[in-house]
């Protein structure tokens, strides 16, 4: 018998001191650069150790910029708190995405509020003003503040109104005895207020807190704190966290990415049993990554999308560069054929182009023609490694006749 698959792996140090430090379910005790977002936190929450209701807030930001984390921080912080001096503080954690309707997210806080000999809320059933009755009361039977964090609740809000907010942010107006209740919701859509009842807006958001983007800078120190719990000591070349960091700094300045590429950095370092981290892992990572991401994103296009974005590829793959909409609907019409397709107006062709670009997987600009009106220049964005023809046909399979059917194509000069 040959080595143990796994011996290699734990042969020597290892590069990773504790890998969970990298990954996205830890909770860093330490988060550099969101001083002045912690400390307007503190100060709303702190009169909850007091007993009064803290301000309702908003937190904006784009993704990966630290709300959820920092209002983690926080909140543990304060039960933390609450417990030592003996003030009851019950914070709650809701995810709208996961949880998206009014009822689940009323019928979640009921059960978390649960005491002793309390009938848990059903998933479904129950009439809605007796879920909100049931959260009233169970909020008033435990005392205390309680703070409601409903994260990504754009989602939420978005799918079905605000009358969850508006059901909530009326319990401090009167309808708590011996409670007070306080409602954090974090949205990375800035115009996410716009969605609201002027009523709503104005209950729920006295207080805003925007997360502004990281930048390199910043994002280095985020990657330096990790690093120094998850990731040994001296394996790491010295270019290898400012290049993570330039590279997301450039993705909206996310730190989520940021880490995912340091920590990816690590682990294909250790595949190829190396001793050091250098800076052509961290490129491995990086298409690592986008692979990841542009993979589905092409894959879970619609068989109409396919097959424009087929007809963009192929006569790009014949050297045009900077093609045309009627360029594509030219060849898009041989594609529909060969798919047993019936093909779509230009105009629906154009518009499904610029649904593409809006995906970043490919380009379009419109230039002015002059007297002949407008047209597109269109590119595609996808990494050059990847395998577009390869996914189409994996999850079509009609597109296998596509890309194997016969075009008549055109080369410039
Ligand atoms: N200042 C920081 N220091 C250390 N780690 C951080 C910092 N900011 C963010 N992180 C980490 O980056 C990752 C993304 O942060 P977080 O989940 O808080 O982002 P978010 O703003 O909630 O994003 P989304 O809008 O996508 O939910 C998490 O793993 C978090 O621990
Ligand atoms: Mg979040």
């Amino acid at each position: 018998m040959g080595e143990n698959l796994f011996e290699h792996l734990q042969r020597g140090e290892g590069l990773f001191r504790d890998r969970r430090a990298l990954g996205h379910a830890f909770k860093p005790a330490d988060l550099p650069h969101r001083d002045k977002e912690i400390e307007t936190l503190v100060h709303n929450f702190a009169d909850a150790l007091k007993g009064f209701a803290p301000s309702n807030m908003i937190l904006y930001g784009m993704p990966g910029s630290g709300k959820t984390a920092v209002t983690r921080h926080v909140s543990s912080q304060l039960q933390e708190r609450g417990a030592k001096i003996g003030q009851p503080i019950h914070t709650i954690e809701i995810n709208c995405r996961n949880i998206d309707t009014k009822y689940r997210v009323l019928a979640e806080i009921g059960n978390a509020l649960r005491l002793e000999g309390d009938s848990q809320i059903p998933f479904t059933g129950w009439p809605a003003d007796k879920v909100f009755e049931c959260v009233r009361a169970r909020m008033d039977a435990r005392t205390g503040a309680h703070i409601i964090v409903l994260d990504e609740v754009d989602h939420l809000i978005s799918r079905v109104g605000d009358d969850l907010l508006y059901s909530l942010t009326s319990l401090n107006t009167g309808l708590l005895d011996q409670s007070c209740c306080s409602i954090v919701g974090i949205s990375n859509d800035l115009a996410f207020t716009e969605m609201l009842d002027p009523r709503v807006e104005s209950r729920l958001a006295p207080i805003d807190v925007v997360f502004k983007p990281y930048n390199a800078s910043q994002l280095e120190d985020v990657l330096f704190t990790r690093a120094t719990t998850g990731i040994s000591e001296g394996v790491l070349d010295s270019d290898v966290i400012p290049l993570c960091a330039a590279l997301a700094a450039k993705e909206h300045g996310d730190a989520r990415r940021a880490l995912d590429l340091l920590r990816i950095s690590v682990q294909k370092a250790e595949m190829h049993d190396e001793k050091m981290v250098t800076v052509s892992h961290v490129r491995m990572a990086q298409n690592q990554l986008e692979f990841d991401q542009i993979t589905p994103a092409v894959a879970n296009l619609p068989l109409q999308q396919k097959l424009i974005l087929f007809s963009i590829l192929i006569n790009e793959k014949n050297g045009l560069k900077n093609i045309s909409t009627g360029e594509v609907y030219g060849t898009y019409e041989s594609a529909c054929e060969n798919a047993g397709e019936k093909p779509l107006t230009t105009r629906r062709v154009s518009s499904l182009i610029s649904d593409l670009d809006m995906m970043g997987i490919i380009s379009a600009k419109t230039i002015s023609k002059g007297r002949q009106g407008r047209s597109k220049r269109i590119n595609s964005c996808l990494p050059p490694a990847f395998d577009p023809f390869q996914v189409m046909q994996v999850s079509d399979t009609i597109m296998t006749d596509v890309v194997n059917g016969r075009y008549r194509l055109q080369r410039r000069l």
